[in-house]
This record gives structure tokens, sequence and C-alpha cells, in this order.
């Protein structure tokens, strides 16, 4: 368990807030999407997303015709809402409860994605784990997208501290195994207006 917030902690924010309540919510996740559309995945390629939490990622996806999809969040109440939102759909994803620090898989995945997850590790040796779970479960040509704050962006999300990286910094974590192809800064207007400076990494598994 990382020791940056809890299962009962976000399940609590889960529970209590709605989508507009949460600084991280954007109703359509352009940049993600963007990035995705990118790389040109086949539609029955392997992809999750990690702390999908109640992000309209997958639900997009979905949409477009990805047929292997799994979300993995610590909170049973974020998957549970998301579920609900994308109705029939839902039975076409894997959904998975577990701290990514538990989580094992192996050479599993096309792409692996992360919006402002990772960022909650604050413990260089969670920090590690989960490079080495990326590298290890990122299939050889496959990819990872992380999104973190930035150096610019805030320090601390839903009253948690969190790490600011640089392209430079994650490309560091993600130097073994990885290969940095694309990096985009990006402001996210938050759903009260106020503004959150982002970066994401575009890595392949080499
Ligand atoms: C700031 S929210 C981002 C949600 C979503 N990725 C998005 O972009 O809208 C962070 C999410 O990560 C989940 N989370 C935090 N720590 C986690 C961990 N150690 N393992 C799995 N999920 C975690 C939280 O429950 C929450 O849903």
């Amino acid at each position: 368990m990382g020791d940056n917030g809890s299962k009962t902690h976000w399940d609590n924010v889960y529970n209590t807030k709605g989508d507009n309540e949460v600084g991280w919510y954007q109703d359509t996740p352009v940049t993600s999407l963007q990035l995705i559309e990118e790389l040109r995945l086949g539609l029955n390629d392997s992809v999750i997303d990690v702390g999908g939490g109640n992000s309209n990622l997958i639900f997009e996806l979905t949409g477009l015709g990805f047929s292997n999809l799994t979300v993995l969040d610590i909170s049973s109440s974020a998957l549970n809402r998301t579920k609900k939102k994308m109705g029939s759909l839902a039975s076409r994803v894997t959904w998975v409860v577990s701290d990514i620090l538990d989580y094992e898989s192996y050479n599993e995945y096309e792409l692996i994605h992360d919006r402002a997850a990772f960022h909650f590790l604050t413990n260089p040796d969670d920090v590690e784990r989960y490079a080495k779970w990326a590298m290890d479960s990122t299939k050889m040509g496959g990819y990872i997208i992380i999104s973190t704050f930035s150096l610019s962006g805030p320090k601390r999300c839903s009253n948690l501290d969190i790490v600011q990286y640089s392209a430079k910094s994650l490309e560091k974590v993600f130097r073994k195994g990885f290969k940095l192809v694309k990096t985009m800064d990006t402001v996210h207007i938050t759903p009260f207006n106020s503004t959150q400076n982002f970066v994401f990494c575009v890595f392949k598994r080499v």
C-alpha cells in the first residue's frame, strides 16, 4: 500500500463529491485521447488506465471500438461510479480494485495510461516499484503514457502531497526499458475554473 492516501481516503472522496466537485475531472480527456490516437494502436490491443477513477477515458475508448480495456483503481466507489456512467458498456471492461503497488501483471499491455495517479507516490521505493511494474507489464514495442502535475503545477491534490515532475525527471524514473518519444505540457481547467499545469510523457517499451 502506498503511504500517501489510502483506499478509505479515496472511497470517502468519491462517496462525498460529484464529478464536478473534484479538481482533476474533465468531461473529455482530450490530451490523452489525442496521444492515444497518435499511437495507432489496434482495437484489440490491451490497454489499462491506472487510477482511472471517475475518468471518461475508458468510456471514450469503448466508443472508439477498443475491446481489451482495463481500469484499475484503489477505490471501489470510483469504479462503481464509472461503471454506472457507462451503463451496459461497462460489461466490456475489466474492472480491478487494487492499490497499483499490489497489482501483478506480466507482459500484458500494449498501453498503460496514468493521469494523476502516479504522482501520489511520494516514497522513492514505491516510485521504483511502479516503474518496475510498468516495465514488466508493457509488451515490447508498447507504450506508457504518464501524466503528472508539472514543476509549475500544484503541490497537493485531494489534500494529499504529490510529487511534481518535468519530462526530464519522468524520463529518469522510466529510464529502464523505456524510451521517451513525446512530451507535452498542458493546462487543465478544473471544474472550478482554476488552472493546473500538467506534463504528459509518452514512453515506448524498448
Ligand atoms: C486525481 S485522481 C485522477 C483520476 C483519473 N485518472 C483522471 O484523470 O480523471 C487519482 C486517482 O488515482 C487513484 N489512486 C490513488 N492512489 C492509487 C494507488 N496507489 N493505486 C491505485 N489507484 C490509486 C484514486 O482513487 C483516484 O481515482
